[in-house]
């Protein structure tokens, strides 16, 4: 049963920093011949792949499937002297219309703030491109019992923050960075109890109905086999699916799952 009919459902994928164009190509072959031509589908699909193919997943893919295509990472200013970064308007100009914000490889990596991250989400909504914002707790947190603190401090810019924002389009993605590309994922109990968290911490900072609405979705070694046991949780409204992604198959697979999950009627199609 779907727990509201506004609430959105999204499998993302995530490409990082992996395939040459040739893989690229033969990822789409292998997407395309899943694709049945009269599928319907009722939740929201997006691959985030490296910049520079953008414009072309948009061209081979967009247009054929219902996969938008999105960015992994935007620059934290609207333009300027910032060397190697890519703006919001840039990203839409290319085609992005989703885009992670503080994956945990940049929060560690590129030292990205809550600060950094809460003015990219205001710049992406800017331009009409869909936020996705990851949080989560490391191992040794996780550990010392810190998980819901890590993660409230890493939501309370957005809610201090939350009249700039446009909530209701913003999807939040619970990775803990244990379970990321680690193959151990986090059990579906463990993710739906944070998860469950999230939305009450929404619910206290915005109100019942943006609690409702608030798309979260689970990250961290998601794959064909475990992913349904995500769905089935009342709280996850899908996935961001790293490893996993690199293949069409199993990325067409994910999707169909969530929509059998969550839209057990199966739709009309066009
Ligand atoms: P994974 O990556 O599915 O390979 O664990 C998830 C992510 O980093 O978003």
């Amino acid at each position: 049963m779907k727990p509201s009919l506004s609430r959105r459902n999204l499998v993302a994928g995530n490409w990082k920093m992996y395939y040459a164009p040739e893989k690229a190509q033969a990822w789409v072959e292998q997407y395309i011949q899943e694709y049945p031509t009269n599928a319907v589908f009722q939740i929201e699909i997006a691959l985030h792949v490296p910049f520079p193919f953008i414009t072309h997943m948009c061209n081979i893919l967009s247009k054929y499937t219902p996969v938008q295509i999105g960015a992994q990472n935007v620059a934290f200013a609207y333009e300027g002297p910032y060397t190697g970064e890519v703006s919001a308007s840039m990203l839409r100009a290319a085609g992005a219309r989703y885009c992670i914000i503080g994956h945990s490889e940049r929060r560690q990596l590129f030292y990205e703030t809550d600060e950094q991250i809460v003015t990219k989400i205001e710049l992406v909504q800017r331009e009409e491109i869909l936020p996705i914002l990851c949080v989560g707790e490391t191992a040794e947190e996780r550990q010392a019992n810190r998980t819901q603190k890590v993660i409230t401090k890493q939501l309370e810019l957005i809610f201090e923050k939350q009249e700039d924002l446009d909530l209701k389009y913003l999807t939040v993605a619970y990775e803990p960075v244990w379970a990321i590309g680690s193959g151990k994922p986090a059990t579906p109990e463990q993710a739906q109890e944070i998860h469950a968290f999230i939305r009450e911490l929404f619910r206290q900072e915005c109100g019942p109905e943006m609690a409702n609405r608030i798309a979260i979705i689970y990250g961290g070694s998601v794959n064909t086999e475990n992913a349904g046991k995500f769905f089935e949780q009342p709280d996850i409204d899908g996935a961001l699916v790293g490893g996993a992604s690199l293949n069409g198959h199993s990325f067409f697979e994910i999707q169909q799952q969530l929509q059998q999950i969550k839209y057990p009627t199966p739709p009309l199609p066009n």
